[in-house]
């Protein structure tokens, strides 16, 4: 098992996972640039991607929208955790853990924030607080505007946990 920058023949793989798991799309900037951000994946020893995870630093303008959206002010260096997957097969042995603290060494300076489903039995919820992130908001129906696939519903219900911590 190894963790590394996604990259060449295994972009694909990792945009499935994420998709399969998130219903999202890995933002190809990301994979591409990054300068932007970082995007790593962990390869099993046969090949398969198995995880992926994806932050990016907040933009002014998503910083002026969370304000407005959420009533938080976010440090002008602030990590935006986006994408934190690992599939099913191989759950509960780390590789999420591996992968988070992969991701806040890259920006050890920086806040870090991310959006957690709430009513989910593969939550990150845990794996946050354990990094000392704390709930700073919840908001209902959060993922409204696209597919989600935890609910399945086209119209998502799911209540979003925001969660923050000033410095990584
Ligand atoms: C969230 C997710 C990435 C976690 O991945 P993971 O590899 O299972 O994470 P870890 O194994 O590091 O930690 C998960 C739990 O297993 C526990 N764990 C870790 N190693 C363990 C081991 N060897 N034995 C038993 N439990 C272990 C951790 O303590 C953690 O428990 P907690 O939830 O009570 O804190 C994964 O469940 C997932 O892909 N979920 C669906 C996608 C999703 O919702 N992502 C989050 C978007 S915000
Ligand atoms: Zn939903």
């Amino acid at each position: 098992m190894k963790i590394e920058p996604i990259k060449g023949e295994t972009i694909k793989a990792s945009e499935k996972l994420v998709a399969k798991y998130l219903g999202d799309e890995v933002d190809p900037e990301i994979i591409e640039s990054m300068v932007s951000g970082i995007a790593i994946n962990v390869i099993h020893r046969d090949g398969d991607v198995i995880g992926v995870g994806t932050a990016q630093p907040m933009t002014r303008g998503y910083r002026r929208k969370f304000k407005k959206q959420l009533g938080v002010n976010l440090a002008p260096n602030t990590l935006w955790i986006l994408d934190l997957v690992v599939d099913e097969a191989y759950r509960r042995r780390g590789i999420g853990w591996m992968l988070l603290e992969k991701i806040r060494r890259a920006y050890p300076d920086h806040a870090l924030f991310a959006e957690v489903w709430l009513e989910s039995e593969a939550s990150s919820l845990g794996l946050f607080q354990h990094l000392g992130l704390k709930e700073i908001a919840r908001v209902e129906g959060y993922w409204r505007d696209v597919y989600c696939p935890k609910c399945g519903a086209e119209t998502c219900n799911c209540t979003a946990v925001i969660m923050y911590k000033i410095r990584g």
